[in-house]
């Protein structure tokens, strides 16, 4: 699909949330009709879609500050190459370009739903314990390898919603993180740039169509403030930058020019984990490190006819000494994941958290470094 109708295609997902979200809460109140009114009474179900409904709305007008200044960018005129089959009044069955109806995938509407989750991971107070355990030791060991933060040239693909590369750039390093889902990114701009200048927080219901393992209505419906600090409290001579687009792409040149790479549930992002393996090798410079925490869910492992080269840990590890890095540190960590820690459900993942230093470069002659 060409980048401009993608674009198109995110902020389509973005609008259509609230007619998901109420059509949600609408089916809930339809199954619910079938019990007596008096147990609907008894347990207060009909309040509990009212504020279901509620929920949806707010999360919809942060959408919508979240989404306005996009508007502008999304192209005019149809992508005839991507189309999808509409019911006709007569009832039989036409294909038009998917620009052309309000046509969203479930799928998009499970990654707006998700980066609403990510607000709460990232910036919201009720994140903090997930960022303690994921954030904390790689902002250690980042310390631990270079005390004196000037200068320090520190990558971070796969940003998010730029919050570790935020308190990366908070303690002085110089912090660049990359991102390619237009989800994350214009989400990303609002709470950086937007209601950071502005120093405004919003409030959403992350949790309100989670319907199943919630202990009480209040929990489900509970509000969520982001962002907990201010993104503008970065002091003026910080430097933190943030660049759109596949990190394979965007660094495909990038030689020897980051004293460190760190990654955060990302390695399992690759479609093929050597290439990643092989641009850590390659943009690391000489000495530097490559520290990451995460998972290994590989995320195509699931999506017919994409490439997932699946591996175990053992296998990327051989991979990742045959390029030549060498382990300092390998320890298991548990971190969650966009958890709901009200829920009756809790989820951790035994995280590897390594530091792998890449040794200096050999000169080509063969003479000392
Ligand atoms: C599991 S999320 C982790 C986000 C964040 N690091 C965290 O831990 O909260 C992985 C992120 O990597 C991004 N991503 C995946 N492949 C990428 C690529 N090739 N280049 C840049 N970003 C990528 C996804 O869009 C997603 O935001």
């Amino acid at each position: 699909m060409a980048e401009n109708q993608h674009f198109a295609s995110i902020i389509r997902a973005y609008d259509e949330y609230r007619a998901w979200g109420l059509a949600k809460a609408d089916r809930l109140e339809r199954h619910y009709g079938k019990l007596s009114d008096a147990d609907r009474a008894v347990m207060r179900v009909d309040n509990k879609v009212a504020g279901m409904r509620a929920a949806v709305e707010q999360n919809a007008r942060v959408i919508a500050q979240l989404v306005a200044p996009h508007r502008a960018s999304v192209p005019a005129g149809d992508d005839p190459r991507v189309q999808v089959a509409m019911p006709q009044p007569d009832g039989s069955t036409r294909f038009v370009p998917t620009s052309r109806t309000d046509y969203v995938p479930e799928s998009d509407l499970e990654k707006v739903q998700s980066t609403l989750k990510q607000f709460v991971r990232e910036w919201g107070a009720e994140g903090r314990a997930e960022r303690e355990s994921a954030h904390g030791p790689v902002l250690d060991a980042l310390r631990k390898e270079f005390p004196q933060p000037e200068g320090v040239r520190v990558l971070l693909p796969g940003a998010g919603l730029g919050r570790l590369v935020w308190e990366v750039a908070m303690a002085g390093y110089v912090a660049q993180g990359c991102e390619f889902s237009y989800f994350m990114l214009i989400a990303a701009d609002f709470l950086m740039n937007r209601l950071g200048a502005a120093q405004e927080t919003v409030t959403l219901h992350p949790w309100a169509l989670q319907t199943c393992n919630a202990v009480s209505a209040a929990d489900q419906l509970r509000p969520a403030v982001a962002p907990e600090v201010p993104p503008s409290d970065l002091p003026e001579e910080s430097n933190l930058s943030m660049c759109a687009g596949d990190f394979l792409e965007v660094y495909r040149d990038s030689e020897a020019a980051w004293e460190a790479l760190v990654t955060l549930f990302f390695v399992d992002t690759a479609h093929d984990p050597s290439e990643y393996v092989r641009a850590a090798w390659r943009m690391i410079a000489d000495g530097g490190v490559w520290i990451n925490m995460g998972p290994l869910l590989w995320h195509f492992h699931d999506m017919p006819g994409e490439v997932s080269i699946e591996l175990t840990w053992q296998e990327l590890r051989s991979l990742i000494v045959a390029c030549g890095f060498v382990f300092e540190r390998e320890e298991w960590c548990r971190c969650s994941y966009t958890c709901n820690p009200q829920s009756l459900y809790q989820m951790q993942y035994n995280c590897i958290f390594f530091v792998a230093r890449r040794p200096p470069r050999q000169p080509a002659d063969g003479s000392e470094p």
